[in-house]
């Protein structure tokens, strides 16, 4: 094996994310087969959780998998960041039944900006950052916002999970195979105000939008669907999702590290100003990657209806944003 080993920090990673989450990165799903990695993770230095991560850690070791070039456990950011470039931030309090994603903010966003601070100080320059932590896309502003030295650019937050959902919605109603699908957009907040979006989308090269002409599931079924898919598992799970959760942040930095080869995956990035957002606004954006960087796809057209959608979706993320502004 040639290539150096990469520093990957995983936080909360004794968590029910990260258990789904840390096999798969080490057995190559991440990063690629040739990747060897060392796993920087980061638990609460409480004693129980400490110990449920030095479990995690045992069973890793068991999988004897070669690309695992190393392994730390750690409570403290200032530390479990140190040098890492790729950090996933799994860890923090999820919602439980009858809350909506927002309610998490005061629990969460301090969190955020401890860990935007810690990143700042020690963790490799190009680091690339996923928010997996709700309310996702406020905790990558925030993580970002508390990150100055480094490129806003390497935050962003995780809306893969809305994308694949509506893929999957999509492929059930149109029978064709989820593969087929190509050019599918998700814009905005993760939360039910997310616009997921079929208008550019084809299979098979032809158009999605003929092929299923259908308003009102659209309106109806297809948008509430996706949108209420967290609050839908937690309702039948008793728990937050955690292995989709898990896979959908795998699709989310294998893409932006390996590539889209020009297809359309969807990531919260900060806006500079696309689409009439405003500029760091951390937005559900249809993108495309290549060689570490992704780009949104730009010169969409956007109707009325649309419109309506992404306002609201921006209008809820502004809010959030107002609403953590005192600690920033
Ligand atoms: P969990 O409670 O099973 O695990 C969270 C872990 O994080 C716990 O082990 C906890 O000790 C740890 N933790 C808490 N604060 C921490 C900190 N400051 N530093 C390090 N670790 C910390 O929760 P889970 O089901 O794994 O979910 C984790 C988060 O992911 C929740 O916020 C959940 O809402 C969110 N989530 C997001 C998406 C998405 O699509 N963006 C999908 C599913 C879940
Ligand atoms: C999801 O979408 O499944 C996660 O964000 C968990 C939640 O609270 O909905």
């Amino acid at each position: 094996m040639s290539k150096k080993p990469v520093r990957v920090a995983v936080t909360g990673a004794a968590g029910q994310i990260g258990y789904a989450l840390l096999f798969r990165i080490t057995s190559g799903e991440m990063l690629g087969k040739d990747q060897p990695v060392i796993l920087q993770l980061l638990e609460i230095p409480d004693e129980k959780a400490q110990k449920a991560l030095k479990g995690v850690m045992m069973e890793l070791e068991d999988c004897a998998f070669p690309l695992l070039a190393g392994m730390e456990a750690h409570g403290d950011a200032n530390t479990a960041f140190k040098d890492t470039d790729y950090a996933l931030l799994v860890g923090a309090r999820p919602r439980g039944p009858g809350m909506e994603r927002k309610d998490l903010l005061a629990a969460n966003a301090q969190i955020f900006t401890a860990q935007g601070k810690a990143l700042n100080a020690v963790a490799s320059r190009n680091v690339r950052v996923l928010v997996v932590g709700n309310p996702a896309n406020t905790n990558a502003y925030i993580a970002m916002k508390s990150a100055p030295d480094l490129s806003r650019k390497n935050f962003t937050a995780m809306l893969r999970l809305d994308h694949n959902r509506a893929l999957s919605q999509i492929a059930a109603k149109t029978g064709k195979p989820v593969s087929s699908i190509e050019k599918l957009a998700v814009w905005g907040n993760h939360s039910p105000t997310m616009y997921a979006d079929y208008r550019f989308a084809t299979i098979e090269g032809q158009p999605v939008k003929p092929l299923i002409n259908d308003e009102e599931w659209n309106k109806n079924v297809f948008l509430p669907t996706v949108g209420k898919r967290g609050a839908a598992i937690i309702e039948a799970r008793g728990l937050s999702s955690a292995a989709s959760a898990a896979n959908a942040a795998i699709d989310h930095m294998r893409d932006w590290a390996l590539g889209t080869k020009g297809k359309w995956v969807t990531m919260g990035v900060p806006s500079n100003g696309e689409y009439g957002i405003p500029k760091d606004v951390m937005f559900g954006y249809p993108v495309t990657t290549e060689n570490g960087e992704y780009k949104i796809v730009e010169g969409l057209e956007i109707d009325a209806f649309s419109q309506e959608r992404i306002n609201l979706t921006l209008k809820e993320l502004q809010e959030e944003q107002d609403g953590v502004k005192h600690l920033l």
